[in-house]
Order: structure tokens, then C-alpha cells, then sequence
């Protein structure tokens, strides 16, 4: 989420419209899942660039299950929890874990150069596929996924990355298939694919 050193006020306000996204886009998703006339409109085709530099477009992951998760390197909580969270519940379903790609996609391509990426994910999981991209294909991937992010400036001059939290897992074909949070048990994110792969 948020690096700012802001005010406990102010970290409040900025913190609760991520927490409303987050709730409310869960309430969404379950809604459309319900759905019978059509795919849910979740996710979508999207072209990046890896931690090697080289071209990987969504359908480099068919025939696996996704995990995917947007941030930022230099994000001091959310972020490290998920990634955490995703390898961990990876690491649960044994075997089967092999079906499974870890997915991260930066919210911010100025600082989270293909290398910078690499060096981050492989802290987590080298099997991590790191992506990033030019702003604009960032952009088009964070609106498929239906992920809010914004520039915070600091008071030093740089800036944090508000983003929306969520951790998605998408099916074989690419499909939305469940959402969880940075905040979701490794031992939950797993039963829940164990019982969907
Ligand atoms: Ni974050």
C-alpha cells in the first residue's frame, strides 16, 4: 500500500478507500461469478516484459493456474505479504504446487526495471515470473484486472504507489477463478486451489 509517513489521520483516510476496494470489489466478483450469461470480465490479454527483459504475454500461462498479484518493489508492507503468502500456499499444495504460476506485475515501471524486478521476486520465490512494462501496457493489464493505482508523493521528493491489493487466482484458460488478499492465509489461498485444480 502506502510508504508515506503521514499523519495517523491522514494514513487513515488514505488507507480506507484501498480497505472499501478491496471489500466491495470481493462483493463484486462473487456477483459475477454467479453469473450464467458470459465469462466474468476479470483479467484479460496483456503483453510485459519479464525479469530477463523478454517478451511474456498471458498466454505464456496457459495450461497452469495464476496466482497474480500487482505492487510495487518498494512497497514496505502489502506487497511482502502477498508474495510471501502466494509462495507459501504454493509451497503447501506439494505436487501439485507445479500447476501453480506466481504472477507479480509492478504498478510501477519508472523504478521497476526488468532487473529490479528479478532481484525482488527471486527474494520470495525464484519462480516468481516478475513483470513489468511500459507505462501504458502496465496501465491496460492494471485496468483488465480492474486494479486502482496512484502516485502518493513523499515528503522527501520520491513517491509510494497506493494500489489496489488483491491476489488473483485465474485458471488454466486465463478465467477468473477466486480472489483473496495480501492478508489471506497461505493455509486458506491453498485449500481453496486444492479444491479448484
Ligand atoms: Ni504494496
Amino acid at each position: 500500500m502506502s510508504d508515506t509517513e503521514p499523519t495517523g489521520r491522514r494514513r487513515l483516510l488514505l488507507l480506507a478507500p484501498a480497505g472499501v476496494l478491496a471489500v466491495g470489489f470481493a462483493g463484486t466478483a462473487g456477483w459475477l461469478l454467479t453469473r450464467r450469461d458470459g465469462p466474468v470480465p476479470i483479467g484479460g490479454p496483456f503483453e510485459l516484459v519479464d525479469g530477463d527483459g523478454r517478451p511474456v504475454t498471458d498466454r505464456n500461462f496457459r495450461g497452469k493456474w495464476m496466482l497474480v498479484y500487482f505492487g510495487f518493489t518498494h512497497c514496505p508492507d502489502a506487497c511482502p505479504l502477498g508474495l510471501q503468502n502466494m509462495a507459501a500456499a504454493r509451497d503447501l499444495l506439494g505436487p501439485a504446487g507445479d500447476q501453480v504460476a506466481l504472477v507479480f506485475i509492478t504498478l510501477d515501471p519508472e523504478r521497476d526495471t526488468p532487473e529490479v524486478m528479478r532481484d525482488y521476486a527471486s527474494a520470495f520465490d525464484t519462480s516468481v515470473a516478475a513483470l513489468t512494462g511500459s507505462p501504458e501496457q502496465v496501465a491496460k493489464v492494471a485496468k483488465e484486472y480492474r486494479v486502482y493505482y496512484a502516485k502518493a508523493p513523499m515528503k522527501d521528493g520520491g513517491y509510494s504507489v497506493d494500489h489496489t491489493s488483491i491476489v488473483y487466482a485465474m485458471d488454466p484458460q486465463g478465467r477468473f477463478a477466486a480472489n483473496f488478499t495480501h492478508e489471506t492465509p497461505p493455509e486458506q489461498i491453498a485449500a481453496r486451489l486444492q479444491k479448484l485444480i
